[in-house]
């Protein structure tokens, strides 16, 4: 159908993901703190995916006794959560496909749980807005 072809059209040419960069210091400020936080009934993601565990999801390890990663880790964790995710495109985006609710269209199975019921959750929301470049809005 005629329309549906211009629908497409320019759904292509309105996708964010031409040339888009992925914002350091929002990564910093908004999503390395989801990683460190507690979900009722979850493990945080840093347990388990700061070790030298076999999936391609390595945070750094936190130095003993802080509480944060230091500015060299948290921008090695930036490059290799990069290397999860598309920018503009949190539905191809592994990193919030993997721990987000089968029916809310995340990945079948992950071994650190459902951390994220829907597409709506507050912290799946930042990640996605981190991936798509809507990183300018001030505010919390
Ligand atoms: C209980 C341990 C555990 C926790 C907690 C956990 N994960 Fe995982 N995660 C795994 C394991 C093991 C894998 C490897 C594939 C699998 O079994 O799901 C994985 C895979 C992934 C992957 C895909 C990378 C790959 O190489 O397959 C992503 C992305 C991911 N997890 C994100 C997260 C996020 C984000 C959180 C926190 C919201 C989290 N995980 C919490 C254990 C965990």
């Amino acid at each position: 159908m005629r329309l549906a072809h211009l629908g497409t059209i320019v759904a292509i040419l309105a996708s964010p993901a031409a040339a888009q960069s992925l914002d350091y210091e929002f990564f910093k400020a908004r999503v390395e703190p989801i990683f460190l936080a507690k979900r009722p009934g979850h493990v945080r993601c840093v347990v388990c995916h700061s070790d030298r565990s076999n999936n391609s999801f390595k945070l750094e390890k936190i130095p003993p006794g802080d509480k944060f990663w230091t500015e060299e880790q948290s921008r090695r964790n930036f490059e290799a959560v990069s290397r999860l995710v598309v920018p503009g495109d949190p539905a191809k985006s592994l990193l919030l496909l993997q721990p987000l609710a089968p029916e809310a269209g995340g990945n079948a199975f992950h071994t650190g749980g459902r951390q994220f019921a829907s597409r709506n959750d507050p912290e799946w929301k930042i990640l996605a807005r981190w991936v798509t470049g809507q990183t300018a809005r001030p505010g919390k």
